[in-house]
């Protein structure tokens, strides 16, 4: 009877599990992006990317490597035959973060400590978080992506395009930042919490959180 009632038991968990509440939670991508989280942290940012860097100090982007909350809500609202999925603004934003971290890592020479003490690290948890993504959610190879995204991803591809903008190093984290608590939400909001961390006018009024 015992047995009866565990194996029954067992498999009612295994029911709830296949519930989309169990799968669309996703809860094994948030272990390796909270650990991207922690290295991105105000004290970090502003140590390694401000401090360690003469005062107002720019370098040199492409347009398309500035990914901010603005981009999202405009490219979330674009209206195209296929829509932007969040999955899009997701691969976006890793393909951004990474691209500005190497930008930086370019004009550092050998011995910096925000190369060394941070920025090596941090490239590397980026790739290792992409891999494990990658392998959760495959892309779908009979998908075509919304032009608007296609657009960005192949200007960020092209080494011949010219536009160029000067921004701070450490912006190109704080943007990483608070867009990845954006796009992957439920990892980061706590129960019972209504904070909206897509909208800017959140992160205007709560200087000190970035
Ligand atoms: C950021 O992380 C560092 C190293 O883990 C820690 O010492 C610091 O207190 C953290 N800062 C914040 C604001 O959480
Ligand atoms: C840095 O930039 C700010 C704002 O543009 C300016 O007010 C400040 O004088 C600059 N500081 C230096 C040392 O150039
Ligand atoms: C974000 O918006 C800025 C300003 O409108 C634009 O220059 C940039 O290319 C956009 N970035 C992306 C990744 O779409
Ligand atoms: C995009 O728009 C949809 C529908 O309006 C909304 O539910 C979703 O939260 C938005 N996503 C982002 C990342 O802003």
């Amino acid at each position: 009877m015992i047995q009866f009632e565990c194996r029954l038991l067992r498999g009612l968990l295994g029911f709830i599990c296949l519930l989309p509440m169990c799968t669309s939670a996703a809860p094994d991508i948030c272990v390796p992006l909270k650990t991207v989280r922690d290295s991105l942290n105000s004290t970090l940012r502003r140590r390694y990317m401000k401090m360690n860097f003469p005062i107002n100090y720019t370098i040199q982007v492409h347009y398309e490597e500035v990914f901010r909350l603005r981009n999202i809500s405009r490219l979330n609202t674009s209206n195209e035959d296929e829509p932007v999925q969040r999955r899009d603004l997701q691969d976006l934003w890793l393909i951004v973060s990474q691209q500005g971290i190497k930008r930086v890592l370019r004009v550092l020479p050998e011995r910096h400590p925000t190369r060394r003490k941070y920025l090596s690290n941090l490239e590397n948890l980026f790739r290792d978080f992409e891999a494990l993504f990658h392998q959760w959610n495959p892309i779908d190879p009979k998908r075509d992506r919304p032009e608007s995204i296609q657009n960005i991803m192949d200007r960020l591809e092209d080494s011949y395009y010219q536009g160029w903008k000067s921004v701070k190093p450490k912006s190109i984290l704080d943007n990483s930042y608070r867009t990845m608590l954006c796009l992957f939400k439920e990892c980061f909001s706590k129960e019972d919490d209504n904070y909206d961390y897509c909208e800017v006018h959140n992160w205007r009024k709560d200087k000190k959180t970035t």
